[in-house]
C-alpha cells in the first residue's frame, strides 16, 4: 500500500496529456521564462490548478483523498490533511478546531509564535506553564506531567492542553502520561510536532503523538521529512474533535489554490519515509553518533546529550545542539563564524549554543566539515562563559488575552519608559521564533535588561515595529 502515490502517478498522467488549458494558472504550462529556465521547465508544466482527475485539496474525494489516507496510516492517525502553508496553518487548525473564543488552553512558554497567532485568530485564552529548563545549556525542555496536573487542579475549565514534540532542541515530554492524564479529565490535547515528521520511521527516535493517542498534531514534513519547505500535514484522531470543524478550519487558513508542486512532494516524501526510513535513520544516526563523540573529545565544546540534564524525558538524536561555553563564545558569536568563515549554516542560536539540525539529506562529508571549523574555532578561541545565566528571566504577568491586546489602541515608547505598561507587541528572537515577551503582558526592568543584551549580541530580534529597537508598542491606557 505505501509504495503507491496516488497524486504523484496522477500528476504524472497529467502532464502527459496535452490538455488544451482555458483556466489558471495563466502560464498555460508552457510560458516559460527565466526563472523556470534556471530551474527547469517542469516546474511549469507540472505547476498546475485543481481539476476532476488531480482532485481539490479544499475538499478532496479522489487522489488527494487517496494521499491523505495514506499519510493517516504513516502516522498512525485516523485522518491526515495536506497543509501547503506549513505547520503554522496546522497550528491555527488546531486551536480553533479545539477552542471557542475564551476557552482556556495550557500552553508551555517556549511555543513557536504559530501558536501565538493561533490565540489571537481563536480568540482562546492562554493558561502558560513554565517548561522545564537545563540550567547548565540555558535552555527550555519538555514540561512535566506535574506542572499540567497542578494547573488543571488551579482551574477546573481547561479546554485544551498544547505540547511541543519535540522542541527545537529536541526535548521531548512524557507524551503517553500527559494524553492519559488529560483524557481522563477531558481535555483536548494538540501537538506541535513540527520538528518530529520523522519519528515514526526508526525505532531509536520517540513514538509521535497521534501513535499516542493525541488528539491532533501538526508536522512540518518539509523540516526533516524531505518534501518541500511549506509542505506540512495536520493529523488528527477523531473523538473529542469534530473532522467537520477541522475540514471548515482548514478552509479559512488555506488557499483554493494548493500547489500541486507541494502536496505531490508530500506524497512522495511519505513513501520514502515507510520503505526506505528504516535504512536513511540507521545510517544517520551512525554518522551523528560519530560526530557526537569526535566534538565532545574537542577541548571547549560540548554537543548535547552528553549533557542534556535529567529533567529530560526523551531526546530526540537528530537535534545537534552544541555549547559553546568552552570557547568563551556566544552561540551568536559562534553561529556568524561558522557561516562567515567556514560557509556552514546552522539552524540557530543562542546566549551559549548553536543548534544543527541533522536530516534525511545528511553526508558525512558535511559532518566533517563542521567538526574541522569547530576544531579550529577550538584553537582560534579559549574562554569561559559558564556565568553568564540569561535563563533566570521570570515570565511575564499576563494582563490582556493576546486577541484583546491584539485589537488594542498602542502607542510607541522608549524601551526604558515602558517598564510596567503592558506590551502591544510580541518580542522573538529569531530563529527559533520563541517569544520573550507576549502581546499583553506586563513589560519588566528584566525583560528591558535581556533585550539590550540580545541587541549588543547582535541577535535576530523580530516582532518589534520599531527597526531600530529603541521604542516598544505599549496598549494605551493604564492596566493595573
Ligand atoms: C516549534 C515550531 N512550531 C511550528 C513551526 C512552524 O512550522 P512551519 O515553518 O512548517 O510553518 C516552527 C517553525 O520553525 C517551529 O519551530
Amino acid at each position: 500500500m505505501q509504495k503507491q502515490t496516488p497524486l504523484f502517478d496522477a500528476l504524472k498522467n497529467y502532464h502527459k496529456t496535452e490538455i488544451v488549458s482555458f483556466d489558471v494558472p495563466g502560464h498555460k504550462k508552457r510560458f516559460q521564462n527565466e526563472f523556470s529556465d534556471y530551474i527547469g521547465h517542469k516546474i511549469i508544466e507540472l505547476d498546475t490548478n485543481s481539476m476532476k482527475e488531480l482532485d481539490i485539496l479544499n475538499n478532496p474525494t479522489g487522489v488527494i483523498r487517496e494521499a491523505h489516507q495514506l499519510m493517516a496510516h504513516a502516522y498512525s492517525a485516523d485522518e491526515a490533511f495536506f497543509l501547503v502553508n506549513g505547520t503554522t496553518s496546522g497550528i491555527q487548525t488546531m486551536v480553533m478546531s479545539a477552542c471557542n473564543p475564551g476557552d482556556k488552553i495550557i500552553l508551555p512558554r517556549n511555543v513557536h509564535k504559530s501558536a501565538i497567532n493561533a490565540l489571537i485568530l481563536s480568540g482562546a485564552t492562554p493558561v502558560y506553564i513554565e517548561p522545564e529548563v537545563d540550567e547548565i545549556l540555558g535552555i527550555s525542555l519538555g514540561v512535566s506531567i506535574e506542572k499540567i496536573k497542578e494547573a488543571v487542579k488551579k482551574d477546573s475549565d481547561i479546554k485544551a492542553v498544547f505540547i511541543i514534540n519535540p522542541t527545537y532542541y529536541g526535548a521531548v515530554s512524557d507524551l503517553k502520561e500527559i494524553i492519559k492524564f488529560c483524557h481522563k479529565n477531558e481535555i483536548i490535547v494538540l501537538v506541535d510536532e513540527a520538528h518530529g515528521a520523522h519519528f515514526p520511521f526508526h525505532d531509536s527516535f520517540p513514538e509521535n503523538a497521534t501513535a499516542l493517542g493525541a488528539d491532533m498534531s501538526a508536522i512540518s514534513i518539509h523540516k526533516t521529512g524531505g518534501s518541500l519547505t511549506q509542505s506540512s500535514v495536520l493529523l488528527l484522531n477523531t473523538g473529542m474533535i469534530d473532522p467537520q470543524r477541522v475540514k471548515m478550519m482548514l478552509n479559512l487558513t488555506q488557499t483554493t489554490s494548493a500547489s500541486y508542486l507541494l502536496m505531490t512532494s508530500l506524497d512522495v516524501a511519505r513513501k520514502t519515509l515507510v520503505t526506505e526510513g528504516e535504512k536513511i535513520f540507521t545510517d544517520l544516526l551512525d554518522m551523528i553518533s560519530k560526530f557526537r563523540e569526535e566534538l565532545n573529545s574537542i577541548p571547549g565544546i560540548k554537543c548535547f546529550k552528553s549533557i542534556l540534564s535529567d529533567k529530560l524525558y526523551d531526546f530526540d538524536k537528530t537535534k545537534i545542539g552544541i555549547n559553546l561555553n568552552g570557547l568563551g563564545l556566544t552561540g551568536f558569536e559562534g553561529y556568524d563564524i561558522l557561516r562567515e568563515k567556514y560557509n556552514i549554516q546552522m539552524e540557530l542560536a543562542d546566549t551559549h549554543n548553536i543548534l544543527g539540525i541533522a536530516s534525511i539529506g545528511d553526508i558525512w562529508e558535511d559532518y566533517q566539515k563542521l567538526i574541522d571549523a569547530l576544531k579550529e574555532m577550538a584553537y582560534d578561541y579559549k574562554g569561559d562563559n559558564q556565568t553568564i545565566d540569561f535563563n533566570e528571566l521570570e515570565s511575564p504577568e499576563l494582563i490582556v488575552s493576546p486577541r484583546d491586546a491584539f485589537y488594542s489602541e498602542t502607542e510607541s515608547i522608549p524601551l526604558l519608559a515602558a517598564i510596567g505598561r503592558v506590551s502591544g507587541e510580541s518580542i522573538m528572537v529569531y530563529p527559533p521564533g520563541i517569544p520573550l515577551l507576549i502581546q499583553g503582558e506586563r513589560i519588566t526592568k528584566d525583560l528591558i535588561d535581556h533585550i539590550y543584551f540580545l541587541k549588543e549580541q547582535k541577535a535576530v530580534i523580530t516582532g518589534m515595529n520599531d527597526k531600530t529597537l529603541n521604542n516598544i508598542s505599549i496598549l494605551k491606557g493604564e492596566y493595573r
